[in-house]
């Protein structure tokens, strides 16, 4: 069962009370009377009235300061209030809405119409307070979604790095193997072919085969560097990063302290999949012609920059291309980031380069 609804009157004289309590006899409400605006602003909390009916004129505290006070709290700002003043200049009754006020009521009271302004703000309240309860609601399940959303993102991210590390293993190991068996036996074959003819196909299939062999390696290094398991981030980003280099032609640097102990493996998985995004980014998009990288811990917190001096790109652009579901890959970057717990922010600005940086808290050394 639902209690009634509470209205709590504040007025310096008992007998509007006994005014408005007789005309609000066999209503379905309760009333609590107070005799001063301080006394109601100390019970407001306690109380949790669903009404305010607010006398203008009082001593110490006037109505209008009450009310900006009541409306200033975290428990008041819903409350409706209605003022009962004497007062009935335009000027005056502006101020009673400036101060907050939702609505008012002239003296002498009339008992239909402190009936039909009660009535009509309870209902509004009991809207609001429906309102509120729909919100909480689905802030809940908004809540519960995106945790099982994050939990599904990360089992997908260590899905998809196990697959990579078997396919790059795969690849270098069977693949490579087997092609590295050939080349060697097409070299015994030069060696005990004698006729010129074959001779020539015999080159090509050896050619055939280095660039097979190349291109293993490489999608294989693309997949997954074994070394990011081997040695960790700093010696892979060092590699990854050279090599990006010689492939694009960038002036590009990585700046970073001997880390004191290996990261968390989420951790460093991370930093390599947003560094590489990066950089194939400034790649295709920046027009740069430095780029530098770099790695620090301080303070329990590890940081990781990517800074380019390219072309930048306007943030409006990236929101609405964030919101289109078109730009996975900065996407990708800030899903990444908060799993292990950090946060990225990216800054651009069209003509003076791009910089992502990324911060995650690390746990304290034990
Ligand atoms: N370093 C950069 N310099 C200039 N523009 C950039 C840079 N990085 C990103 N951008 C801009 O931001 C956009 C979004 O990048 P994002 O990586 O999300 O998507 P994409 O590279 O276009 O596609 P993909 O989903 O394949 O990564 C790019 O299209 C580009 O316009
Ligand atoms: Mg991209």
């Amino acid at each position: 069962m639902m209690e009634p609804a509470l209205i709590l009157v504040v007025d310096d004289d008992p007998t509007n009370f006994e005014v408005i309590e007789a005309f609000l006899d066999g209503q379905d409400y309760r009333l609590h009377y107070i005799n001063s605006g301080e006394a109601a602003i100390a019970a407001l909390e306690h109380l949790a009235p669903d009404l305010i009916l607010l006398d203008v004129m009082m001593p110490g505290l006037d109505g209008l300061e009450v009310c900006r006070r009541i409306k200033a709290m975290p428990t008041g700002a819903t409350i409706p209030i209605i003022m009962v003043t004497a007062l009935s200049e335009k000027r005056d009754l502006a101020r009673c809405f400036s101060a907050g006020a939702n609505d008012f009521i002239s003296k002498p009271i009339n008992s239909i119409e402190l009936l039909a302004r009660a009535r009509s703000m309870l209902l509004l309240r009991e809207q609001h307070k429906q309102l509120q309860g729909f919100n909480a609601r689905l802030e809940a399940t908004v809540q519960m979604r995106t945790a099982q959303l994050q939990a599904l993102s990360i089992k997908l991210l260590e899905a998809q790095e196990t697959e990579r590390r078997f396919l790059a293993h795969e690849l270098h190991d069977e693949v490579g193997q087997a092609l590295t068996a050939i080349k060697i036996n097409l070299h015994r074959l030069e060696r005990w072919v004698t006729s010129t003819q074959a001779s020539e196909p015999l080159e090509d299939c050896l050619a055939l085969v280095d660039d097979a062999l190349q291109q293993v390696r490489n999608i294989s290094l693309d997949l997954r560097p074994s070394m990011l398991d081997d040695l960790g981030l700093v010696p892979t980003l060092r590699w990854y990063i050279n090599r990006h280099a010689k492939r694009t032609g960038l002036r590009e640097t990585l700046t970073c302290e001997a880390l004191a102990q290996r990261l968390p493996t989420a951790t460093e998985t991370a930093c390599f999949r947003i560094v590489q995004e990066a950089l194939t980014n400034i790649a295709r998009h920046a027009q740069a012609q430095i780029v530098s990288v770099t790695l620090v811990q301080a303070n329990h917190t590890l940081h990781l920059t990517i800074q380019d001096d390219g072309v930048g790109f306007d943030q409006n652009h990236l929101s609405r291309a964030k919101a289109k579901g078109t730009s996975l890959g900065i996407l990708g970057m800030e899903e990444r980031g908060t799993l292990i717990g950090g946060q990225l922010s990216i800054s651009s600005t069209p003509g003076q380069g791009t910089r992502i940086a990324l911060q995650v808290p690390l746990a304290a050394p034990v």
